[in-house]
């Protein structure tokens, strides 16, 4: 018997490298990203509705701090459009009810819209009894948002491509992060056109996997990874938001390992030396002034999946 109502849970993601080549003619970059998800999560929880409902977001609700104002609840939310496109896909009426709970900052570059994304449909998967397989979910997933694919398979992975192109890198242990929040989000197309403008006359490297990053994940090393930590779009980030600057400054002086854009920003990734010093890194920035909100979190996360009924 098909359930009447089923939760799955996807991560949000750090890009521990992010480094980006010039704008392609399909209007996105290239990309040799490494992903690295972690334990800040979204849960999107599908309820059966009637027939001809379609589809509708019943509830939003966030963690503490997270701010809900930018957040879509009509159609142009990518939960109604994913729920579409795997409707689509599978020749099934797309009737059914969503209710999202954030727990990652809104439009902070760490991928929450694509984790909503993938959390529906690994649910209406299961609520309407499709039986795709992970291949197809992520092809579905990659038409919606270059971060979905990513999202579906979660640990730590090499992304090529836009990012689509994944293959898992082996880790050992886990690594602590903390993240810094500002008030308002950055546009991710925005941040591209300003690397865009950055890159003009200059040389744009085409993008490759960096060997140190790969072996000080297999080493489970995190000074040896704060040294390979790079974004390629933190310089046009920096330029947008000069003020990021400060809140980098207040970790490092915290003693981050390393402090960084996450993605297209504006949270900055503090990487720290153990899960102690993420605490003691977390009250620090918490106190400093510069910041909006400041979460803790480990990685590598398990990909988007199905929670169990009742937890
Ligand atoms: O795929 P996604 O919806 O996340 O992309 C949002 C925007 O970010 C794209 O429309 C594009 O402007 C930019 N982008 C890019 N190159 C990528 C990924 C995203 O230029 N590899």
């Amino acid at each position: 018997m098909r359930p009447e109502q089923v939760t799955a849970r996807a991560p949000g993601k750090v890009n521990i490298q992010l480094s980006v080549g010039r704008l392609r003619s399909d209007g996105f970059h290239p990309l040799a990203s490494v992903f690295h998800a972690v334990s800040l999560e979204e849960r999107v929880t599908a309820r059966r509705a009637e027939p001809g409902t379609g589809v509708v977001i019943s509830d939003i609700t966030a963690a503490t701090g997270i701010d809900l104002s930018g957040v879509p609840r009509d159609d142009t939310n990518l939960v109604v459009r994913a729920a579409h496109a795997l409707a689509d896909a599978f020749d099934v009426a797309a009737d059914a009810d969503l209710a999202i709970h954030k727990t990652i900052p809104v439009a902070g570059g760490m991928a929450g819209g694509s984790a909503d994304c993938a959390a529906t449909l690994v649910a209406l998967n299961a609520l309407w009894g499709l039986r795709a397989t992970s291949a197809q979910l992520s092809t579905i997933g990659a038409q919606l948002g270059s971060d979905v694919p990513f999202a579906l398979l979660g640990g730590t992975a090499a992304g090529l491509g836009r990012g689509e192109q994944l293959s898992t890198l082996l880790t050992r242990g886990r690594f602590h992060w903390v993240f810094a929040t500002s008030t308002h989000g950055l546009s991710t197309p925005a941040v591209y056109g300003k690397f865009d403008q950055l890159a003009a006359g200059r040389r744009v490297p085409t993008p490759v996997i960096s060997p140190e990053v790969t072996a000080a994940l297999i080493a489970g090393d995190p000074r040896r990874l704060a040294k390979g930590m790079r974004n390629d779009l933190q310089e046009p980030a920096l330029a947008l938001r000069p003020g990021l600057r400060r809140v980098i400054e207040a970790g490092m002086d915290s003693g981050a390992l390393a402090g960084m854009v996450s993605g297209s920003g504006p949270t900055i990734a503090f990487l720290a030396a153990d899960d102690d010093r993420s605490v003691d890194l977390a009250v620090a920035l918490s106190g400093s002034g510069v910041v909006n909100a400041v979460y803790r979190a480990w990685g590598p996360a398990p990909g988007a999946k199905l929670l169990e009924p009742g937890k």
